[in-house]
């Protein structure tokens, strides 16, 4: 999988994908991540990326030419319908499909070229979203400065899914949200640990009655955190 990240601050960018999990991907060469400096593009004296929005109102908008510029020379054309197979051209914004586990797995495919575009809070010319990008995500409710974190959140939760990417197969399978539920809890060593005892039933190596104890916890947590992912189950319940 090919990642490219185009932002007015690179430098944001500098270590970030350099730990844990996205690092050993990089290495073992699964995933490779380019990060882009928007204002490369420029082609003017002031190497304008924003200018002042249509109609008037707050702040700015980033501008479509260096966009326009930055596509054409990553995927080699900046025409939607001429893209390869495979390519994808995310716009990060609070206006877009809220990103979930299903979504990332979409996006999950080793043959991809996925180009993260980070937007600013004020907006991005919309000929960019009209013209350009395959997909529109949100990293949630609520809205941040710019599309930088929520393109490291993106580029968190689908590294993670490509195959090899994590240490053993399974652990992305039991991960919250992958059957709809959120996680049940973990315990390591000690036993005890300040007077306060690990769960008997982790301890006495049935594999079934640990099962069921974990799927109990998971629904426990998800009714008590999260009853919005249990009300498409009722029926299951
Ligand atoms: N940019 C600003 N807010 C955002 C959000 N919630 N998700 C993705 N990009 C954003």
């Amino acid at each position: 999988m090919k990642i490219d990240v185009l932002t007015i601050f690179p430098e944001f960018f500098l270590q970030i994908f350099d730990f844990g999990i996205i690092r050993r991907a990089k290495l073992a060469e699964i995933v490779k991540i380019n990060v882009h400096d928007l204002r490369e593009f420029t082609t003017d004296k002031h190497r304008m990326v924003d200018d002042r929005p249509f109609g008037g109102g707050d702040g700015m908008v980033l501008k479509p030419e260096p966009i326009f510029a930055a596509i054409e020379k990553l995927i080699g054309t900046a025409v939607r319908d001429d893209y390869p197979a495979g390519t994808k051209v995310v716009l990060l914004s609070p206006q877009g499909r809220p990103l979930r586990q299903d979504l990332a797995k979409e996006f999950a495919d080793v043959d991809s070229h996925v180009v993260l575009i980070c937007g600013r809070y004020e907006g991005v010319d919309e000929r960019v979203n009209e013209t350009l990008v395959t997909d529109e995500i949100s990293i949630g409710d609520y809205v941040l400065s710019g599309g930088e974190p929520a393109a490291v959140v993106l580029v968190d939760t689908i590294v993670r899914l490509l195959p090899d990417a994590l240490g053993s197969d399974t652990s992305a399978e039991n991960d919250s949200f992958s059957d709809g539920l959120l996680d049940c809890p973990h315990y390591t060593r000690p036993a005890e640990f300040m007077g306060m005892k690990v769960p008997d039933v982790l301890l006495n190596g049935n594999h079934a009655e640990i099962e069921k104890w974990r799927r109990g916890k998971a629904l426990e947590k998800t009714r008590l955190n999260r009853q919005d992912l249990l009300e498409g189950e009722k029926g299951e319940m």
